[in-house]
């Protein structure tokens, strides 16, 4: 009987990791919490359509992850997003066009982590509480109390808080990774029926509530029949105002964007808040991965390196290279 590889966590870091260990010929069982792939790359679904709430683009630098979103692109999961970029700064919207390439997933961010999931076995609804070891091999516990297992070696691929509560089986790890602190975002949507008098499709902002909005529709493949946009509150505010009301959140930040957007704007006829947690890490590592081999467990995700999507992909890969060099 083969004994599949355990994988907490089916957002790209996850992914990653399946993916390389399934072209090496070995058997993974991922687990999720959400109702579907993706994490932070996720899309909600709303009356508005689907809309990119967390990762809004990504750029590649790495030649490795280059390659794959190429593929990506080939197979029509990913397309390159050219917006009307501006910066506003001191209270000045300015056109700030540039070079730099950068990739969405197409009709919508979370068809990425769909592509990447193909067939795999995957259990979603499934928060896992803890990772334990029995005689031979590791077992998992969710917060529903079933038991999970056996598997061989297991690949926790969450953000760093969540992933120390399921390391007490590597105290060494497990203090590394609770070293790594993660800042959240408030994340709203707007609607308006009448799409708003301005040619800006995505903004870089300074000395504001919020450090970005774009205009989802600008995205290759959406088809909203109205103009939605998605902003994002800095990691100052969202701190400052963690628990902070979701109708208040929509409230302030739309005082925000209608201050700075420098058109009209007319009452949105559709609004939502999202919460994102743990959003980013606080500051870069250059860990890769994060492994214990001789027990078998091991962690990844963007917070072992840049804290963007390139980052918790190739977080994955490495994680998956760790643990196949120390494959009998
Ligand atoms: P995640 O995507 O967080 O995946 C972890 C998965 O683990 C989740 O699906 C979660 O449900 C699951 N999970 C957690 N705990 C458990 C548990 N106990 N049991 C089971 N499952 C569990 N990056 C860019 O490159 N460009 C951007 O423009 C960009 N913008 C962003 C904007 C926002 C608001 C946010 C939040 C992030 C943004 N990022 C951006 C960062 C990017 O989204 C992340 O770096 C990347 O998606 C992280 O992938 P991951 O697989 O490491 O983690
Ligand atoms: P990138 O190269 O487009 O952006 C990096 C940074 O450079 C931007 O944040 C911005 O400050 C600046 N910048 C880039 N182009 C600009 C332009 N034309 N005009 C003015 N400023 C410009 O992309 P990269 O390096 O892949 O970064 C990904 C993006 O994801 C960043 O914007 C980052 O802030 C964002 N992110 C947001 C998170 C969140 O929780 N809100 C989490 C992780 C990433």
């Amino acid at each position: 009987m083969t004994i599949p590889i355990a994988i907490i966590g089916a957002g790209i870091a996850g992914l990653s990791a399946a993916q390389a260990l399934q072209k090496a010929g070995q058997t993974v069982h991922l687990f999720d919490k959400g109702r579907g792939s993706g994490g932070r790359m996720a899309s909600k679904r709303s009356e508005a359509g689907a809309l990119d709430l967390g990762a809004q683009y990504f750029t590649a630098r790495d030649r490795r992850f280059l390659a794959q979103v190429q593929e990506w692109q080939a197979h029509g999961s990913v397309a390159e997003w050219k917006p009307h970029l501006y910066n506003y700064k001191a209270g000045q919207l300015t056109p700030s066009p540039d070079e730099q390439v950068r990739w969405v997933g197409v009709p919508r961010m979370s068809a990425i982590t769909r592509a990447l999931l193909k067939d795999s076995t995957v259990n979603f609804n499934c928060r896992i509480a803890e990772v334990f070891r029995g005689k031979h091999y590791w077992h998992l516990q969710d917060t529903e109390g079933c038991s999970h297992g056996p598997f061989s070696r297991v690949i926790i691929a969450v953000p760093a808080p969540q992933a120390t509560q399921l390391l007490t089986a590597a105290p060494k790890l497990a203090a590394t990774v609770a070293s790594v602190q993660m800042d959240p975002t408030w994340a709203i949507a707007l609607g308006f029926e009448s799409p708003l008098d301005t040619p800006l499709q995505g903004c870089f902002i300074q000395d504001s509530a919020l450090e970005w909005l774009a205009r989802n529709r600008s995205k290759p493949g959406r088809d909203e029949h109205v103009d939605t946009w998605v902003l994002h509150a800095t990691a100052n505010w969202s701190k400052q105002h963690i628990d902070l009301a979701k109708e208040a959140v929509i409230e302030q930040l739309l005082g925000n964007f209608a201050e700075l957007i420098g058109c009209a704007v007319p009452a949105p006829c559709f609004s939502l808040a999202h919460r994102w947690l743990y959003a980013r890490p606080s500051s870069n590592h250059e860990w890769g991965a994060l492994a214990d081999p001789d027990q078998g467990l091991y962690a990844c995700g963007d917070w072992c390196l840049s804290g963007r999507v390139e980052g918790a992909w190739l977080s994955g890969q490495e994680a998956a290279r760790r643990l196949l060099e120390h494959l009998d």
